[in-house]
């Protein structure tokens, strides 16, 4: 550990924000690289006489700030570190960094499943840091869960965030395209979650750099309307799901309605279109009959 005056950290920290960068990508780098929390921060600036303790040097955590904004890599790439809900995740390149309004997805399953003593059998498809499916079996201890990904490189990085998030043993993870690795639970879910690829080849194509020069392809290409995997998800999804399962899915601000009229099509009931925070019709659910 390094000891700095609180004043040289925060004259620092002024200088370094000055420079371009957000708020929260700096608390990040502060955080997992200088191992100085939001509530270090707090305490310094109430009282800048004191003395703060760092992790790495002051030096070493500008090389890091440097690499975020010139070359726009995301800060939680350069730190491997990311926070989600109550989760501390690890990720790399290989996986896409879970979205601050992907936590709604939780939101609507415990509105849905109340208890948490609740004995559920769910799926994620497409899981990528393990996120959303570490977090429900997290929250509902005496459910058991299957996430799938496409990707081996992806898995190896949720089944080690789940290792060390939890010691409980309530998720197993499969890698293979969307539910084929799951043929041994047909009818037998209840809730099956996604959050798929649904970035129309277009708008792909014109992705802020520090997305598209960083994040992995395979996790936002979603063809050339942006619904290939969710017209393959929801089709399929009937021969998985117990009758009255239900089945949640995140899509790209203007697809609720088309991702509504798939599910009618596939014989959906309960559908409905929930909004994030922002009021953008983010997710689409319903049950299977
Ligand atoms: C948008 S990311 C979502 C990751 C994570 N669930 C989250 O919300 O942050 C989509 C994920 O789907 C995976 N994926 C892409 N094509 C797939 C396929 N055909 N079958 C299974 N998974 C796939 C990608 O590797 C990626 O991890």
């Amino acid at each position: 550990m390094l000891s700095i005056s609180a004043e040289e950290f925060l004259i620092w920290k002024k200088k370094q924000l000055s420079r371009g960068g957000d708020q929260q990508s700096f608390a990040v780098l502060l955080d997992c690289v200088g191992g100085v929390s939001k509530s270090d921060i707090n305490l310094i600036t109430i009282n800048p006489h004191g003395i703060l303790h760092l992790k790495k040097k002051l030096e070493f955590l500008e090389s890091v700030w440097d690499d975020h904004l010139l070359k726009s890599c995301p800060i939680q790439y350069l730190c491997g570190i990311t926070f989600w809900r109550e989760l501390k995740l690890k990720v790399t390149n290989k996986v896409l960094i879970p979205r601050p309004e992907t936590e709604l997805i939780l939101d609507i399953v415990f509105n849905i499943f109340r208890r948490k003593s609740e004995k559920l059998f769910f799926a994620e498809l497409g899981t990528g840091s393990g996120a959303i499916s570490i977090a429900l079996a997290l929250a509902y201890p005496l459910s058991n869960g299957v996430a799938t990904d496409i990707d081996q490189d992806a898995l190896e990085i949720a089944i080690e965030n789940f290792t060390n998030s939890s010691k409980q043993s309530n998720l197993k993870f499969y890698c293979g395209n969307w539910w084929s690795p799951l043929g041994n639970f047909k009818g037998k879910i209840d809730l099956a979650i996604s959050n798929p690829p649904y970035i129309p080849k277009d708008t792909y194509e014109k992705l802020p750099k520090e997305v598209k020069n960083f994040e992995p392809k395979v996790a936002l290409l979603g063809g050339e309307d942006g619904l290939k995997h969710i017209r393959e998800i929801i089709q399929k999804a009937p021969l998985f799901l117990k009758e009255k399962g239900w089945l949640i899915l995140e899509n790209h601000f203007d697809q609720g309605e088309k991702v509504k009229k798939l599910l009618i099509k596939n014989k959906f009931t309960s559908i409905e279109i929930v909004k994030d925070l922002s009021g953008i019709g983010r997710f689409t659910i319903g049950r299977y009959k």
